[in-house]
């Protein structure tokens, strides 16, 4: 199969229309995108990621009027996070419309939705006229895409078509909070901080027990964001000791690491923000220069440092 690219939402939205998938840019990273009322489309993402069908997908709309389409209610305190944060990085779970096929909720009685506020995404979504669910482009386990050229490496050839933007501003993905719970749960940390979804609601669980962890979304069960080389998780890199020599090595980090000359590549970011606007840049680049190991450090657990250790955490992971 070709793969298409262009820049043009249009065209894009043509694709989508005729059943086909369409990769596009959001603010968080790219997505795999379907028409909603194509099942058979919808199916197709499946496929062409390796995604478990237990997983289920997030429904992107471009307006508050296109939720109704995919949801059955929404409860007051989704109204506010909607008010304060959409359109955002921010993804409701709520109760499902009985019409939404169940393909793209994986059979569960929820829908996740997401309104992106990225101009070229929101031309995109407006020219689709059809709520568009949509997981992270990648294949399944692999650092989400936060470039086009990334999508093309996951899935060129297995897709109709890539709306082709820059790099992703926020570089990890949406916020994923249950609104069918009281107080709401937060199932994925992401580009929104819990601190911020205080300040509107008061109190918001973060799934820290351990029940709530099993509760959590599908998706947050797999491992997942792995680059090929091993990820090495450093708390304290001035007591990094034990770099191994026989192994081609990246840092990533906010401090220096003590011995830069022991790394191939050495990635100090300025702040949280752009650590996480380039991590999975990083890992990518690292397994394309066949590094054999990632040592990353691990961040205080504030604001976006949440959503950072989480998705460091799960790449180590093996
Ligand atoms: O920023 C993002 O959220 C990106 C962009 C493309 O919007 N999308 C994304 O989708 O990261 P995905 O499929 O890679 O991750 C969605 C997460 C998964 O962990 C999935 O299990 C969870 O959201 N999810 C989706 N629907 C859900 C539901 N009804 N209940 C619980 N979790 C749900
Ligand atoms: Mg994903």
């Amino acid at each position: 199969m070709t793969t298409t690219l262009t820049t043009s939402p249009d065209e894009a939205a043509t694709h989508l229309r005729r059943g086909e998938l369409v990769a596009f840019p959001t603010e968080t990273v790219y997505g795999l995108g379907a028409d909603a009322l194509q099942p058979e489309a919808v199916q197709r993402i499946f496929e062409a990621k390796g995604r478990p069908a237990d997983n289920p997908l997030i429904v992107h709309v471009v307006r508050r009027g296109q939720i109704g389409e995919v949801a059955a209610d929404v409860p007051p305190p989704a109204e506010r996070l909607l008010e304060h944060f959409a359109p955002g990085p921010l993804t409701l779970i709520l109760p499902r419309h009985e019409a939404l096929s169940s393909v793209v909720t994986a059979g569960l009685d929820t829908v996740g939705v997401r309104m992106p506020r990225l101009p070229l995404t929101r031309s995109f979504l407006e020219a689709c006229n059809t709520p568009v669910p949509a997981p992270s482009a990648n294949r399944s386990g692999r650092p989400s895409p936060t470039s086009w050229e990334a999508v093309h490496e996951d899935l060129g050839g297995r897709i109709e078509c890539i709306l082709k933007g820059g790099r992703t501003e926020e570089g990890v993905e949406s916020t994923v909070v249950d609104c069918t719970t009281t107080p709401v749960t937060v199932l994925r940390p992401g580009a929104v901080p819990v601190e911020d979804l205080r300040v509107v609601l008061g109190h918001v669980d973060v799934g820290d027990t351990e029940g709530e962890r099993r509760a959590r979304s599908p998706g947050t069960r797999h491992r997942h964001y792995a680059p090929s080389a091993q990820v090495r998780l450093v708390d304290d890199p001035g007591r990094l000791s034990d770099i191994d020599s026989n192994l081609d090595a990246a840092y990533i980090g906010l401090d220096p690491p003590p011995q830069p000359g022991a790394f191939q590549t050495v990635h100090v970011e300025d702040n949280l923000e752009a650590y996480a606007h380039d991590l999975f840049h990083v890992f990518r680049a690292c397994d394309e220069a066949g590094c054999e190991a990632i040592y990353a450090q691990t961040v205080p657990a504030e604001g976006l440092g949440r959503a950072l250790n989480d998705r460091l955490r799960r790449a180590a992971a093996r």
